[in-house]
């Protein structure tokens, strides 16, 4: 049983960790953004609401995105474990998250909480583009695609996403630093915080987090 928690600023890399620690824990990877803005390109009532918050760079409150997560988190390939990129990113999430998986008999393996400097995020997002078919995230700079405009892994067209404004960004800076950072220490009462340096290349991050999660199983925890 796998559930792990990625905590991080906007920017910190969880998307782009996710998607290949997912994969070595054999478990899904459930992004909420991701979840918000497929629901967006369908049209549907929930993407509608939930894009009047996400341009400004708020926060969607908590009974529509518990509800979201919680049903995604139902479905047959969350069942051994999924990597949770983006969620919970309140206090009230995290308790009815914590609720849901006791009441299923399971719980939190570990947190990773991804550190990186304000400024260094303003950067990634302001240099970030993302396929729009399998969401993988690349940057101008530190990450780039091998052809211009096209997906390395499924050669989905490259996109930025509208919230990746200067001042949007800022904003979501300052509502991760309000709202999401007190989950640091709650996670860190509960004993499953693990700090990673997120201003290594690529590469290293990726590298720390499996030796924190090896280390965090070889004491016996039920990851
Ligand atoms: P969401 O989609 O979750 O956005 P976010 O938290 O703002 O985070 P990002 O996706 O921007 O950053 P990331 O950490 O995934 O970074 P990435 O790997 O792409 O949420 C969007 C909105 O939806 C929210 O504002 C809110 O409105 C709503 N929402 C979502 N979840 C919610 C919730 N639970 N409750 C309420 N509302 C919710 O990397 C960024 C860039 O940096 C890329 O270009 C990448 O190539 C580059 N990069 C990554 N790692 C490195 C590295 N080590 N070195 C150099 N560059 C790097
Ligand atoms: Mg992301
Ligand atoms: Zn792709």
């Amino acid at each position: 049983m796998m559930y792990v928690i990625l905590l991080g600023g906007p920017g910190a890399g969880k998307g782009t960790q996710a998607v290949g620690l997912a994969s070595e824990l054999h478990v899904a990877h459930v992004a909420s953004g991701d979840l918000f803005r497929r629901n967006l390109g369908e049209g549907t009532p929930l993407g509608l609401e939930a894009k009047t918050y996400m341009d400004k760079g708020e926060l969607v409150p908590d009974e529509l995105t518990v509800r979201m997560v919680l049903n995604r988190l139902e479905d047959p390939d969350c069942q051994q474990g999924a990597v949770l990129d983006g969620f919970p990113r309140t206090l009230g999430q995290a308790q009815a998250l914590d609720t849901a998986l006791l009441a299923v008999d399971k719980s939190i393996g570990a947190v990773l909480h991804i550190k990186v400097s304000e400024e260094e995020l303003i950067r990634r997002l302001s240099g970030r583009w993302i396929c729009r078919e399998c969401q993988s995230p690349y940057h101008m700079i530190s990450s780039p695609p091998k052809e211009m405009g096209r997906c390395d892994r499924c050669s989905g067209d490259l996109y930025q996403r509208d919230d990746d404004t200067e001042a949007t960004s800022r904003r979501r800076v300052q509502v991760y630093n309000n709202q999401t950072a007190p989950l640091i220490s709650y996670y860190q009462e509960q004993g499953s915080l693990i700090e990673i340096d997120g201003e290594q290349p690529i590469d290293g991050v990726g590298q720390q987090m499996a030796n924190s999660l090896k280390a965090v199983s070889g004491r016996g925890a039920s990851l």
